[in-house]
């Protein structure tokens, strides 16, 4: 949530710094700024405005002369506290102008301190909690930013990342960060500070991960590294290969698309060279070797969101292949609930950025109990796992587009993968069974390659126009169809601003049936298996209510079509496995409707892509 990009070096930054916030506007869109450091006797040139980067680009035309600067920090916002207003968004600057700081996380004291500054004679100009850190960085300074930095860490409470310039030591940049991500790139006589490394990934692929706690301070002699207590703590410069063009459109409309469409090669790379012919599964960094793993005899899994969803279909992989119990909760609730993982348990904290802030306190309440903590996730070196035993990773690349698709599906097949080791390390699965599900998987990317090529998306579009103006769709399903509606429905709503209810078929007799009147629309997600016919009654019950049905159904099937009113087909698969098929019609249909709709898919109102506060 929030992105923030940091220059120092030989170069003018202006277009830099916006071009490095155009690339993590994902993070955050409300309102975005920057602020640009000239030379000695010079004091910031500001600009910020509300909206998306455009504004910003249009706001900065204001300035005649500062595209000289060659110090730079800007910002793009989620809000937290306080409106999406100029004024709130960031940089925010000390009462003197000298101090400019730009902040992602939350400073959980800041009332008290903006109290205390206030009883001083400091005047505030925005109702954010970022803006005490100016105040107090002025009030501690001395000649040297970073001693003032450093007399400020410990009054200050919460998680964040922070980067700061003082007017008077042009050339400087202090940044630090606590449960928050912050990186450093290093270029040739330049460098760069930021929350994600897309920022500045055009400039360069050397980095520099900060720990918790670090202060990293970027000036003409290059990256210095501190502890809090001001001691030298050199980190090793490390080196991306991310595709650069994961972080362009690649010729489709939206990133949202173009994600959907690369699901097949998510998928492939994420089995990659783990799964062998005879099923069994070679995962390198769980930590846990073979033996360990085989002792495990319950799993807990904590994720929030799409990343909730992926664990609860990863729940059926689990139970129905390995036979272990698992017990999944919303990362929210599951942090302030008594844990009862302890060791010999097995913790999987499912999120693809790796930062969400719920998602990573859950994951530390378990370790703190002694169970052996996984983070499943797409990102190497993010937060989750470096508070993790070890990591699961997908290979999904980079996903831009606030609406989770190729991520999600690489998270179930991973933990399909994690199922499948396990099942044969339980001897709950024999070879002869493991190899049939390990050919299984291996298929499921070609299908959905072929699905995608095939007239099938075109179909969702059609039936998504006839319903574009529907304002209500319920979601319903059996078995691990459930999750599957869950996210259906999660993917519509997020998108297309449109109410939905996701809810076990079964269960719908217990209440949602209420909402139901002539021409309600109802998502069936039907694939062939073993709840087939149960599903079918359901769709009777609903049809019979006066429903619309739109069935995911397996193709082939001759049934569905005499119960409903669309079909969208779906490549056939074991009934499990139908998870990670019928999901991409239900993205392709919130994608759909929220075009039609002419809605912003990539930057849905109010969400951000990673949520960094609980
Ligand atoms: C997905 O479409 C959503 N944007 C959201 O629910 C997301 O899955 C959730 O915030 C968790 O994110 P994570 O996987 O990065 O932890």
């Amino acid at each position: 949530m929030c992105g923030i990009i940091g220059y120092v070096g030989g170069r003018p930054c202006q277009e830099l710094i916006v071009q490095g916030l155009e690339r993590l506007e994902y993070r955050g869109y409300d309102s975005a700024g920057f602020a640009l450091l000239d030379g000695p006797g010079h004091g910031f040139a500001l600009v910020r405005a509300v909206g998306n980067l455009s504004k910003l680009r249009a706001a900065s035309e204001s300035l005649n002369g500062a595209s000289v600067a060659t110090t730079g920090l800007g910002h793009t916002r989620w809000a937290t506290h306080g409106r999406v207003t100029e004024a709130n968004a960031h940089p925010h600057l000390s009462g003197d102008g000298r101090v400019a700081v730009v902040m992602n996380g939350i400073i959980e004291n800041y009332m008290e301190l903006r109290r205390e500054l206030q009883d001083g004679g400091v005047v505030f100009h925005s109702e954010t909690d970022t803006e005490v850190l100016p105040h107090l960085i002025a009030r501690a300074y001395q000649g040297d930013l970073v001693e003032a930095i450093r007399a400020v860490i410990p009054m200050i409470a919460g998680h964040y990342a922070f980067v700061a310039a003082h007017a008077d030591e042009p050339g400087r940049l202090v940044g630090t960060r606590f449960e928050c991500p912050l990186v450093v790139g290093v270029g040739t006589d330049e460098s760069f500070l930021a929350s994600a490394i897309p920022a500045f990934l055009h400039e360069t692929r050397e980095i520099i991960n900060l720990d918790d706690g670090d202060i990293v301070v970027l000036d003409a002699d290059g990256v210095h590294v501190l502890t809090a207590d001001g001691a030298s703590a050199p980190h090793p410069v490390e080196r991306v290969e991310w595709d650069e063009d994961a972080a362009e459109k690649g010729g489709y409309d939206t990133f949202m698309l173009k994600e959907i469409h690369e699901q097949p090669a998510a998928l492939w790379d994420t089995i990659g060279d783990r799964l062998r012919d005879n099923g069994s599964v070679i995962i390198d960094e769980l930590g846990l070797d073979d033996a360990a793993l085989a002792r495990v005899e319950r799993i807990h899994i904590v994720a929030c969101g799409t990343s909730f969803h992926a664990g609860l279909i990863g729940r059926y992989l689990i139970e129905d292949w390995a036979r272990v119990p698992v017990h999944i909760e919303v990362a929210s609730e599951y942090r302030y609930r008594t844990c009862l993982a302890g060791p010999g348990d097995l913790v999987i904290g499912i999120t693809q950025s790796g930062e969400t802030a719920d998602t990573l306190a859950a994951m530390r309440v378990a370790r703190e109990r002694g169970a052996h903590v996984v983070a499943l996730t797409n990102i190497m070196g993010s937060q989750a796992t470096r508070d993790a035993d070890g990591a699961l990773y997908t290979r999904a690349g980079l996903e831009i587009g606030v609406a989770a698709t190729k991520t999600h599906t690489a998270q179930v097949m991973a933990l399909a993968l994690l199922a499948l080791k396990l099942g044969r390390l339980k001897w709950a699965l024999t070879e002869a069974g493991a190899t049939d599900l390990a050919e299984d998987l291996r298929r499921v990317p070609d299908l959905i390659e072929a699905y995608l090529a095939s007239d099938g998306p075109a179909k969702v579009a059609e039936v998504a126009q006839r319903y574009r103006d529907r304002e209500f769709f319920l979601y319903l399903g059996r078995h691990v169809g459930v999750p599957v509606c869950f996210e259906g429905a999660l993917k519509l709503k997020e998108i297309s601003y449109i109410p939905t209810e996701a809810y076990p078929a079964g269960e719908m007799k217990h209440g949602p049936i209420a909402l139901l009147e002539e021409g309600s629309p109802v998502v069936v997600v039907a694939p062939d298996g073993h709840v087939f016919d149960k599903v079918i009654s359901n769709i009777q019950e609903v049809k019979a209510r006066g429903a619309r049905v739109i069935a995911v159904a397996t193709q082939g099937n001759r049934q569905i079509s005499q119960h409903v009113d669309d079909v969208l087909w779906t490549p056939k698969t074991p009934a499990l496995l139908s998870a990670l098929t019928t999901v991409v019609p239900l993205q392709l249909f919130a994608y759909e409707l929220a075009t039609a709709r002419g809605l912003n898919v990539d930057q849905p109102r109010n969400l951000a892509k990673t949520v960094t506060v609980e």
